[in-house]
């Protein structure tokens, strides 16, 4: 659905020179001189830019905006290992990349967002009135990209976070619906939206101290961007009173707006990953303690392609959905079965996830569930165990041998957990012939999106070659190919009127 906002509304690509023509110097000089300086301001990432950019073409001044224009943005993520892993409270290898999706934009003094798609090239808006009881009801007059924003701030205002609205051009360089969890990256980057927005300020922490701090009092405004994670958010809220989130506090909300926005039963994957993104750094996740550490993924002689299958199928929802209810079944039959061969077992009686249960219990028990859950709980605990022997190579700075366990996971997830398609496993056939490429695999939901290729550098060009050579005539499509690298986590700020950070 395309809504506009009345007569003062721009279209930015049809009608660029026609925007604001009626306005004074005086009312047009700050803006455009304050966007000039993010324009050169390396610190935003590209699309935020982008999107301050694009903000006064996409909304006039017909509202009273209460601050400067600022910028906030978030990554998408790869995943090296451990697929389908997190809602089996099991460990996850992702590694947050250079795409990101950004929001650029001002702060308004009332309740309404309004909000500009550089992607679906329309407009959204929602009121921050009355949430979460009017989500459903707002939710289904708005398309789907918005629903994603509605839906986190619908989760921070159940929390207790008072938000400010805001106007806001979103945008972003993260493949829309191609594995690099696009969502997430606008999730989390939505919730950097709204504590920005909303007056609040991201923390960064190095050595325990905040290297920025940000105070709007006093009229200043001053550009924090935080390139490290892990970082507070912080949400300034009335009579000096704030709440502050932990990176994965707000992966945890992004991951209940998930919920509700696509129906998507989803674990914490994307959302942590994108929280937490260090540059060269892949990150070690344990789903279930929330625990997290770094370990280095910084190698030029190695690269990450993401080779995009463009196919998206509507079923990957439902059938996502179902596997994570035949993980829990197969968890409780294996938990009963064990519970009376082994009275005496008291950890027994304490599994609660496919986490729980060892390679050895499997092969002893695993005889008793039904086929199909056999294949599907055989897949989740061997994917479990490669992510932990990953880790211990990555530990050793043995990354290259991390490819063989890349192939297992394929076909763990196209035999056992059945979550692969023709195209997914053309790409990882096509990629198993050439030299250099040391392991691939689909990656993340499944039934269609992209492949994630560990590679030698000097044999990028030619994976590129053989998948543009053989894809489209085993498939009839073109393929999309990437390299991405380890980047930083969210982050936000204000592009200061001085042009200068604090
Ligand atoms: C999707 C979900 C994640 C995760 C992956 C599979 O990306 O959002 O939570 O389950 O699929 O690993």
């Amino acid at each position: 659905m395309t809504q506009t906002f009345g007569d003062n509304a721009c279209h930015p690509e049809r009608e660029p020179k026609q925007c604001h023509p009626e306005r004074s110097e005086g009312s047009l000089r700050p803006v455009n001189e304050i966007l000039r300086f993010a324009q050169d301001d390396s610190r935003f990432p590209r699309p935020a830019r982008d999107a301050l950019e694009q903000f006064p073409v996409a909304f006039q001044d017909d509202v009273s905006y209460t601050g400067v224009p600022g910028a906030a943005w978030a990554p998408g993520r790869v995943n090296l290992i451990g697929e389908h892993t997190d809602y089996n409270d099991g460990f996850v290898l992702p590694i947050a990349v250079d795409r990101v999706a950004a929001f650029a934009g001002r702060a308004r003094s009332d309740g309404i967002v309004r909000l500009w798609s550089t992607h679906f090239q329309e407009y959204a808006q929602f009121s921050l009135e009355g949430l979460p009881l009017t989500f459903e009801q707002q939710s289904n007059t708005l398309p789907g990209w918005a629903r994603y924003v509605l839906a986190v701030a619908t989760e921070l205002t159940r929390t207790g976070v008072r938000l400010a609205g805001f106007d806001a051009v979103v945008g972003g360089d993260v493949p829309l619906g191609g594995g690099m969890s696009s969502s997430a990256a606008l999730e989390v980057a939505t919730a950097q939206a709204c504590a920005l927005f909303s007056g609040g300020q991201f923390l960064e922490h190095g050595g325990g101290k905040p290297r920025h701090y940000y105070t709007r009092t006093g009229g200043s405004s001053h550009i924090v961007v935080a390139g490290l994670a892990p970082a507070m958010l912080r949400f300034a809220q009335q009579d000096n009173v704030e709440v502050t989130l932990t990176p994965m506090q707000v992966a945890a909300l992004c991951q209940r707006a998930e919920h509700i926005a696509s129906g998507l039963q989803s674990g914490i994957l994307d959302q942590a990953a994108s929280c937490l993104g260090r540059p060269g750094a892949a990150i070690l996740l344990d789903c279930r303690s929330l625990a997290y550490r770094y370990l280095p993924f910084d190698t030029p002689e190695l690269s990450l392609v993401v080779i995009d299958t463009r196919v998206r199928r509507e079923l990957a929802t439902s059938a996502y959905n179902e596997r994570r209810k035949q993980c829990e079944d197969a968890t409780r039959i294996l938990r009963d079965v064990m519970m009376q061969h082994e009275p005496e077992n008291e950890k027994a009686q304490a599994i609660c996830a496919l986490r729980d249960i060892t390679q050895e219990q499997f092969h002893r028990y695993g005889p008793y569930l039904p086929e199909v859950l056999r294949r599907r709980a055989g897949y989740v605990i061997a994917e479990d165990e490669r992510v932990l022997q990953a880790v211990k190579l990555l530990e050793l700075g043995m990354i290259e041998e991390i490819g063989s366990l890349l192939w297992l996971s394929h076909a763990g997830l196209r035999d056992g957990y059945e979550v692969s398609c023709a195209e997914l496993d053309t790409l990882v056939e096509i990629a198993r012939q050439v030299p250099g490429v040391l392991g691939a695999r689909m990656m993340g939901g499944g039934f269609g999106g992209c492949t994630i290729n560990l590679v030698r550098t000097e044999s990028v060009e030619t994976l590129r070659q053989a998948v543009n050579q053989q894809y489209p005539d085993r498939t009839g499509l073109e393929a999309g190919f990437d390299i991405c690298r380890a980047a930083g986590g969210p982050g936000n700020g204000w592009v200061s009127e001085l042009g200068t950070p604090l």
